[in-house]
């Protein structure tokens, strides 16, 4: 189904150790000295492929009420501290997890890089541990313990995804000056380049292993789907790739909406629709975008990124973990035809009080199961947010992880020019980012779409 065919038989070839397979005109699995084999890359790494399932996770999953039903779900790894590389409590190491998927006979590995210096600059529930200026131990302590890692010859045999560092340079597109959501924090990030030089290292850095497939972060349709927005994410993105000796080469595709909640798909109106002469673009909920769901912005995407000069086969990812929209409160039809905004709000599934809205939504649903190749352009449908983890604390709580306190988490809140000064949407007595929040893990399962099969519902 996808424009990156899994029936596709060459191979990228883009790597330096299969191009220098082609000249030798060599078979295409390279064997490099004093490492086992590595194959050359394949168009998808998620076809055919058996994706590791974090034990970690699962055992929090299973042990939920019906979570069992979701606790084989592969999800992604995240490293979002120097510490994690190592493991901490509660959570393996890299390596460890890494072991673990070749005892399970996993052949697909999922990794978040998540440590630049200044991180999380328009927000600070996932505020980081690197002050802004902080690129050399960004570079020496992470990205470099990560590559030794993952070019052990012990995991050649991984197909390895990484997600490099969502939301970083969406931040700088949108939020870094100049507009309504800007902060001094991404302003300085912009400034001082290290958004840009910490992704285009760990690009370089990791697309130099053979097994490794690097997507890069691009928001979500909420974020950049309006002109004034998109066609410079798409420029700000080959401008990281192309930077700190990283190459477009380095980049094996994007993907949208990690850790948000936009809809993949709006089944009730279409963007083009129009209400009494009123186009939908001037509701309130859509506030003039051009895309109405991921699935949509995700394929124009990634159509922006190959005419600005990425690889014509980059393939797309979309992060459907938390994107459902199920349960009793989903609309089944079209909204009334009364009025552009009657017909939106009537009809969108996406529940959110504005799509500005991110931390631990009421309503919300588990999405798509982890898919391969689903749609033209789309590598597969993944899990890059483990579902039941927090996005935030909605009150300040002590932590050594260099987690902030953000109001976007708090229920109370009445918002920033980010959200358009709305309500939050949050659900109450929220842990810190990334700590096992068990009631939003159960509306989750809830409110799943597709709805989980075997009563598990509860
Ligand atoms: C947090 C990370 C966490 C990740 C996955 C982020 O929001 O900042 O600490 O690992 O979510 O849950």
């Amino acid at each position: 189904m996808t424009s990156r065919g899994t029936t596709r038989p060459a191979p990228r070839g883009r790597t330096a150790a299969a191009l220098s397979a082609l000249i030798m005109g060599a078979s295409l699995a390279v064997a490099v000295p004093g490492q086992a084999s590595a194959a050359a890359r394949v168009d998808n790494p998620y076809a055919g492929a058996t994706p590791y399932v974090n034990p970690d996770w699962s055992a929090k999953a299973a042990a939920e009420p019906g979570g069992a039903a979701v606790a084989n779900e592969p999800s992604f790894v995240w490293m979002d501290r120097i510490a994690a590389i190592g493991g901490t409590p509660g959570a393996r190491g890299l390596r460890a997890h890494l072991d673990t998927a070749v005892s399970q006979g996993a052949d697909l590995f999922q990794v978040v890089v998540y440590n630049l210096p200044g991180r999380d600059c328009a927000a600070l529930a996932s505020n980081g541990e690197l002050g802004p200026t902080e690129l050399g131990r960004y570079k020496s302590d992470y990205i470099d313990p990560i590559a030794d890692i993952l070019a052990d010859p012990a995991y050649a045999s991984l197909r390895i995804v990484t997600l490099i560092e969502p939301d970083s340079l969406p931040n700088l597109v949108t939020n870094a000056g100049g507009t309504a959501g800007s902060t001094p924090e991404c302003a300085t990030m912009k400034a001082n380049g290290n958004y840009e030089k910490g992704v285009g290292y760990a690009l370089h850095t990791l697309g130099a292993i053979p097994n490794v497939y690097n997507y890069v972060d691009a928001a979500h349709h909420g974020w950049l789907g309006w002109d004034s927005n998109f066609v410079p994410a798409a420029a700000q993105f080959k401008k990281a790739a192309t930077t700190e000796g990283a190459t477009v080469s380095d980049v094996h595709g994007f993907i949208v909406n990690t850790a948000n909640y936009s809809a993949l798909r709006e089944p009730h109106f279409k963007v083009t629709d129009s209400v009494n002469g009123t186009t939908v673009r001037q509701s309130r909920w859509v506030d003039w975008n051009y895309y109405v769901d991921e699935l949509s912005f995700a394929q124009a995407l990634r159509t922006e990124l190959v005419r600005q000069g990425f690889a014509a086969d980059l393939g797309m990812l979309v992060d459907t973990a938390r994107n459902g929209w199920g349960g009793a409160s989903r609309p089944t039809g079209p909204g009334l035809l009364t009025s552009a905004d009657a017909y939106v709000d009537g009809g969108r599934t996406d529940r959110r009080i504005h799509a500005g809205n991110w931390c631990n939504q009421s309503g919300a649903g588990i999405g798509e199961r982890p898919t391969t190749a689903p749609e033209p352009g789309i590598d597969a449908y993944v899990w890059a947010k483990p579902p039941g983890e927090s996005d935030g604390s909605s009150r300040p709580v002590d932590n050594d992880e260099g987690k902030g306190f953000d109001r976007m988490c708090d229920p109370t809140y009445t918002g920033n020019g980010r959200n358009g000064y709305n309500l939050t949407g949050a659900l109450p007595d929220s842990p810190v980012a990334g700590h096992w929040f068990s009631a939003q893990f159960r509306e989750l399962l809830r409110n799943a779409n597709p709805p989980l099969g075997g009563g598990n519902a509860g």
